[in-house]
């Protein structure tokens, strides 16, 4: 299983305090927002690691991370050129994954829980998180039947589907490269990972849990301020 951190983009919600720095090495309380997803990965038992940066900010993360050794892992660094989409990380990526199965996660994702037994377990397919939230709109949000068995999955729907929204860590099996390349861009110009997830939906292969802990998509300045309170209180 090889990782993939996903941390380019543009952040623009975050302006101005992303003019000059990337939005995942912002503090969350008392460490760069990237390390969070990091060590989510590491806990999950993977060591061999991409972390796909925009051009502007690609020294800093290199300055930050290093190699990998000081986490007893290997670090890769990819830059996208222009945020194309979450999807095109696969892309990016491609050579990277090589033959393997590859678990990406967000760079503004942090997650409370332990993914290390569904990681090791993982054989094929996909393998999404869901976390019931209050502003679905701002999400990929997946609708489940009465047997909690997903059913739809729409990004960012207009008219409501469920409170239900997609977290940011993936596992998907080598074909995600392949489904990654067919992806046709959206009305708002980026390949979207939730077409990833309706690939993986329509051939009965797309396994949802729901996330137990605490999860945060630290991208809004509230979001960014409630994840900080968050590791504060859980840091006394
Ligand atoms: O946080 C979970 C949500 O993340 C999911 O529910 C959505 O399905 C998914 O599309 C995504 O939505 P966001 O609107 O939060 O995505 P955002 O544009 O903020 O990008 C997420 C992270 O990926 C962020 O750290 C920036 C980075 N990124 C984004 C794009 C579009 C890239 O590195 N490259 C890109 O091309």
């Amino acid at each position: 299983m090889k990782g993939i951190i996903l941390a380019g983009g543009h952040a623009t919600r975050l302006r101005p305090i992303t003019k000059v720095t990337s939005k995942q090495l912002l503090p969350v309380y008392n460490k760069p927002m990237i390390y969070y997803p990091l060590e989510t990965l590491l806990a999950g038992g993977i060591k061999d690691i991409l972390i796909i940066v925009a051009p502007e900010n690609a020294g800093d993360f290199l300055k930050l991370l290093g190699s990998g050794k000081e986490f007893g892992a290997k670090f890769t660094y990819e830059i996208q050129d222009t945020p194309r989409g979450l999807a095109d990380a696969f892309i990016v990526g491609a050579d990277f994954i090589g033959d393997d199965n590859v678990t990406m996660i967000l760079g503004d994702n942090i997650f409370e829980d332990d993914f290390e037994s569904t990681i090791k377990n993982f054989k094929s397919g996909g393998h999404v998180f869901a976390k019931k939230v209050h502003d679905p709109e701002r999400f990929g949000v997946v609708k489940f039947d009465d047997k909690m068995n997903a059913v739809q999955i729409e990004e960012k729907p207009k008219t409501y589907l469920s409170d239900y929204a997609i977290t940011g860590l993936y596992i998907y099996d080598n074909r995600v490269i392949e489904a990654a390349k067919q992806v046709k861009p959206s009305a708002r110009g980026e390949i979207e990972i939730t077409e990833l997830h309706n690939w993986y939906l329509k051939k009965g292969e797309l396994k949802v849990d729901t996330v137990k802990g605490e999860w945060f998509d630290a991208g809004t300045f509230e979001s960014l301020l409630q994840a900080s309170n968050f590791i504060a209180g859980k840091s006394k």
